[in-house]
């Protein structure tokens, strides 16, 4: 089976089938408000704590925690894989899936490469040519992008038309289901509007060179900063990185390869003349993508941000990428800076250098650890460890894992041999510990605001219009955020989605707790407007007191700098007095 089909398969499946029926028929179902409950099939009880919900398409077990939906459902209680399963609710639901290869795909695909390799040109052509592309050029230029990178990009740009595009297929005669399926157009009250409207354009192309969708950073106020291409027949998202086609020589060559976050970061790192980087396309480096990048190096360095959601990328690729033969290093660029004001700043011989010394991953793991806990206590190196520890069991080599034991041993001054044994000690008592730990979670205001935007999907746009990640403090809110944002920049709203992203396991659960209770329903506008305000008022009031802080201490010492300081001051009181004005009415 083609498996670019397979989302389509499923979602026709679950629409076909409902829910409640297919699991009414192993479980005997009460309807209780939105929800449906029932005794578990999957552990034994006396009271229903199984419970179904038609229209998140779910099923959640609040007593051993088991949930998913008609696909997981089958697997479990029939004892069936994955594909039999769909097999079988396909054959229910009338679906046929076509298993076999099929020669008109292979033509649609053929058709598509064709498609985007001409829209590569055209969005060229208007980026250099088009009097509609002057904002476009301007802004290219501002940010220090040269016609060379231009053309070596084959950077375009996509007009501020809704019809430009449709009559130019029209004219070359796609047919209206290619055009639909072409990953160009959304579809709006039986419209196709296009995908990108008023764009920079980057090509994303497959290591052979083909383009198979586009990135577009746009040049408008409001929507998502940058958008990439909806899968097709030719892109699935997460098999490909940013940049690999113009870097996999200089990889060769160089015998390393720089991750980096975005295809700004690509391109000024081609400027600084450091061609072998590549960049994931807007989501958390993927197993995929750590495979393919292994297989023109075994040396890679990571080359993030400086800033708090920097440093939480890093870590997740980190994590990825421990599971992968390779060494990996991390290059810490100072809090706020990216590739780009390095080079900005102090020139390109500057950025070789700090990108000559990356720190190893297992140093680069304990420096951040030690930062957020205290080394000198005893609590704070179990803390540390603790940090490290799922990183460690990524690794499948038993003598790179001692070895990294050593470092660690070394760092917080304890005997590797009590590493050793702590370490093995719970990886054995793993699984009963995950059974058996049932202690509540204290749910900050953050979380608990994060929580019901898991529940209120639609308000995100707005919440990440006003506030950003850094502005949280708490770290599950923090791992929700990222999580919501990611699948903001898909398109994606399913619950589903969601929780594929969450690591923490606790925490998934809490979201599946609280996506099945009717907690957020009441009046979901406060939650919201509540939760902003409550985020920006704990941010502006630590910012005033540490302006006060600097002022006190300038007051003596350095008088001169004062005057910033105040004005400073007097914008945050206003803002603060703002907010306060907001709340009263
Ligand atoms: P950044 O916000 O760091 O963008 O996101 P950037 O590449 O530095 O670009 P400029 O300098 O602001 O123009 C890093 C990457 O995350 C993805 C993109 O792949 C981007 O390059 N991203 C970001 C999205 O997919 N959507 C967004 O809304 C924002
Ligand atoms: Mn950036």
């Amino acid at each position: 089976m083609d498996m670019s089909n397979l989302e389509e398969a499923k979602a026709e499946i679950k629409r076909q089938i409902s829910i409640t029926e297919l699991i009414g028929g192993y479980v005997r179902l009460n309807k209780k408000g939105s929800k449906y409950w029932g005794l578990c099939p999957f552990h034994s009880e006396k009271t229903a704590s199984f419970s179904v919900t038609p229209d998140k398409e779910m099923y959640y077990c609040f007593g051993c925690h088991k949930y998913g939906d008609i696909f997981t459902f089958m697997m479990e209680i029939e004892k069936l894989s994955f594909m039999e399963a769909l097999k079988l609710l396909a054959k229910k639901a009338n679906v046929t899936l076509s298993i076999h290869h099929d020669p008109q795909l292979d033509l649609k695909r053929e058709s598509l490469y064709d498609l985007y390799r001409r829209l590569t040109g055209s969005f060229h052509y208007l980026l250099m040519k088009s009097s509609k592309a002057a904002h476009a050029r301007r802004y290219l230029e501002l940010r220090g992008v040269s016609p060379e990178l231009i053309e070596r990009f084959q950077l375009g740009y996509a007009p501020a038309s809704n019809s430009w595009l449709l009559s130019m297929l029209e004219k070359h005669n796609y047919s209206i289901e290619f055009i639909g399926s072409s990953g160009l157009f959304m579809e709006k009250r039986k419209r196709y509007i296009p995908y990108f409207f008023n764009r920079i354009m980057f090509p994303i192309r497959n290591s052979r060179g083909e383009v198979i969708a586009f990135g577009g950073r746009s040049l408008s106020e409001g929507g998502p900063k940058y958008l990439n291409s909806p899968e097709t027949e030719i892109f699935k998202k997460g098999n490909n990185l940013f940049g690999l086609h113009h870097a996999s020589g200089a990889i060769k060559e160089n015998k390393c390869a720089y991750i980096v976050e975005g295809y700004m970061d690509v391109l000024s790192l081609h400027k600084g003349g450091i061609p072998h980087c590549v960049a994931p396309l807007g989501t958390a480096l993927t197993e995929a993508q750590a495979r393919l990048i292994c297989r023109y190096t075994d040396n890679i360095i990571l080359l993030f941000d400086g800033d708090t959601a920097g440093i939480a990328a890093s870590l997740k690729a980190l994590e990825c990428l421990m599971g992968f033969d390779c060494e990996t290093g991390v290059v810490r660029l100072p809090e706020g800076r990216d590739p780009d004001d390095i080079l900005q700043k102090h020139g390109s011989n500057e950025l070789k250098k700090m990108l000559k010394s990356p720190i190893n991953s297992i140093k680069y793991l304990l420096t951040i650890a030690s930062e957020r806990y205290d080394s000198g206590t005893p609590r704070g190196k179990e803390e540390i460890f603790q940090f490290i520890v799922p990183y460690l069991k990524r690794i499948s080599s038993q003598i790179k894992r001692d070895g990294y034991f050593e470092i660690i041993a070394d760092a917080i001054h304890i005997d590797i041999a009590s590493i050793r044994k702590d370490y093995e000690k719970q990886q054995r008592l793993l699984p009963i510990k995950a059974e058996k730990k049932e202690k509540a979670v204290h749910i900050t205001d953050e979380l608990f605001f994060m929580l019901a935007l898991t529940a209120l999907r639609y308000y995100f746009s707005d919440v990440r219009n006003s506030i950003s990640v850094n502005h949280l403090k708490d770290e599950w809110a923090k791992e929700i955020y990222i999580a919501l944002e990611e699948c903001f920049r898909d398109g994606d709203d399913s619950l589903n989605s969601l929780l594929e992203k969450i690591e923490n396991d606790e925490l998934r659960v809490l979201i599946l707790e609280k996506n099945t209770s009717d907690e957020f329903t009441l009046n979901p506008e406060k939650i919201i407007a509540d939760g902003i305000a409550g985020i920006k008022k704990r941010n502006l009031l630590e910012k005033r007191e540490e302006i006060s802080l600097l002022i006190k201490q300038y007051e003596k010492t350095e008088p001169w700098k004062m005057k910033d300081l105040l004005v400073e001051k007097m914008v945050l009181d206003k803002e603060y007095e703002e907010l306060r004005m907001k709340e009263d009415v």
